[in-house]
């Protein structure tokens, strides 16, 4: 595989018998997976798509990346959850640092911005004035088509394609994806005549990165995404044997899953590269969505190395016992930089000279290792050869599959997300959305007390 899990560091909090003590559940999570014999079946179509997807809607997919670098600086993805944070992680994983701020002449491609992802109007402002006369066009993703924060930036960005381009032109600007039939943004898109990509039935929100979802973005920034797919095909078939001692993926939801039921309930997605950030993003949704439920679920957060062992570091190390610790670590960069020599040693780093930068990161990693194990905490790390479209579609892989088992583990629907609705109510009835005026005057009321 060209992902490796390392539970190397776990000897002190997992007995050799407990990953095998967990085949039978395992077994059972795994025919819950595949066979659609557990909670949330109609929501496993994520499992095929690198290899079962659309091949013209693919070859669409790069027809309108190839416009959008022919006509646009700027691409405005519009979208939020499900809908944003695997294209954003991706890009990010996949270009240079300083991409976004690079001057047009130095880019290839266009930038992608990504908007609708919150209700700041500061944001929103200084987006626009960013685009200011730049030629840009819009990605507007949204599965159910009415979500909030997306319709209301879509509003905004079209209106600015309209005054720029005319409404002609403008419509030839926006791309929809969205849900094959229904939704506003579809009723919209077929007015229009917008370019519209589907997001499959039985694909959720943060399952759905490998989908046009993720795919667009992805495409429009100028990575390979036939090379994404690969990567993912290969993982597909990497991870399908539900045989704890060969399937790494399944290893990595068993041992989650043990060390929860010890109490460690809190799981860090940690990484050693600043572009891996909203990769830790992704991956809390894609957790915490899928197993915070029931009242139960490991709660996902992150925290990024060695930034964050000058902040969080201080609590890993020594507060309260209930962290395990899920690296992703970068075996090799793309590019090493060596650490330059000096005549005198003033900054006491002579025993350094000759050496690189990720020598340091890597002894960085493995000291901290060793350090949190000492203090108490479990460390598990996911290691990836390098960063590229392959490496990422192997990963994403990874986690998805690990994140249905882990689910299934833990005796609930990985694919639902009911609480997410709750606050939508609330917030409706305090906006005067049209069916909600009874939510609105209850919640007036208490507010008043
Ligand atoms: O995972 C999910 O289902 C959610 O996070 C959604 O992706 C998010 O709410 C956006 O929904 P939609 O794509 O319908 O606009």
């Amino acid at each position: 595989t060209t992902v490796k899990f390392d539970s190397s560091a776990l000897k002190q909090f997992v007995h050799d018998n407990e990953l095998g003590e967990m085949q039978a559940m395992v077994n059972a999570a795994n025919d819950e997976l595949r066979n659609g014999t557990g909670a949330g079946a109609d929501f496993r179509d994520w499992l095929h798509l690198p290899t079962e997807y659309d091949k013209d809607e693919f070859a669409r997919i790069k027809a309108a990346a190839k416009k959008i670098q022919s006509d646009s600086d700027i691409l405005v993805v519009i979208g939020i959850g499900g809908s944003y944070l695997g294209a954003q992680m991706a890009i990010d994983f996949l270009h240079n640092t300083f991409y976004q701020a690079q001057s047009a002449k130095d880019r290839k491609y266009p930038l992608v911005i990504f908007a609708g992802n919150s209700l700041s109007s500061t944001y929103v402002h200084d987006l626009l004035q960013l685009i200011g006369d730049k030629d840009f066009s819009v990605d507007v993703v949204s599965k159910s088509g009415t979500t909030t924060e997306p319709s209301i930036a879509f509003r905004i960005f079209k209106k600015k394609l309209i005054e720029k381009y005319g409404l002609k032109e403008a419509n030839k600007r926006i791309y929809a994806t969205t849900d094959k039939a229904k939704g506003a943004l579809k009723t919209e898109a077929d007015a229009n005549g917008y370019e519209s990509f589907v997001i499959p039935d039985g694909v959720g929100g943060r399952y759905s990165v490998l989908c046009p979802v993720g795919l667009l973005p992805i495409a429009a920034s100028g990575a390979d995404i036939d090379k994404l797919m690969e990567g993912a095909a290969q993982a597909e078939k990497d991870y399908v044997d539900p045989d704890l001692t060969k399937n790494e993926a399944y290893q990595y939801a068993a041992y989650r899953n043990i060390l929860y039921r010890k109490g460690y309930e809190t799981e860090l997605l940690e990484n050693y590269e600043p572009n891996m950030r909203m990769f830790a993003e992704w991956w809390k949704q894609l957790a915490g969505e899928s197993e915070g439920k029931d009242q139960k679920g490991i709660y996902p957060s992150s925290a990024n190395f060695t930034t964050d062992l000058h902040s969080l570091g201080q609590y890993i190390q020594e507060g309260r016992r209930f962290l395990m610790e899920t690296v992703v670590k970068l075996d090799k960069p793309n590019f090493d930089v060596e650490i330059p020599s000096e005549d005198d040693n003033l900054d006491g780093l002579k025993y350094l000279e000759g050496k690189t930068m990720d020598f340091a990161n890597t002894k960085a990693y493995e000291a901290v290792v060793a350090a949190h194990t000492a203090g108490g905490v479990p460390v598990m790390t996911v290691h990836i050869p390098e960063e590229n479209e392959y490496t990422l579609g192997c990963l994403i892989y990874f986690f998805e599959v690990a994140m249905g088992i882990s689910g299934y583990l833990n005796g609930i629907n990985p694919f639902n997300q009911p609480g997410v609705e709750a606050y939508k109510t609330n917030m409706f009835g305090l906006l005067g959305k049209p069916g909600y005026e009874e939510v609105g005057k209850k919640l007036r009321a208490e507010m008043e007390k």
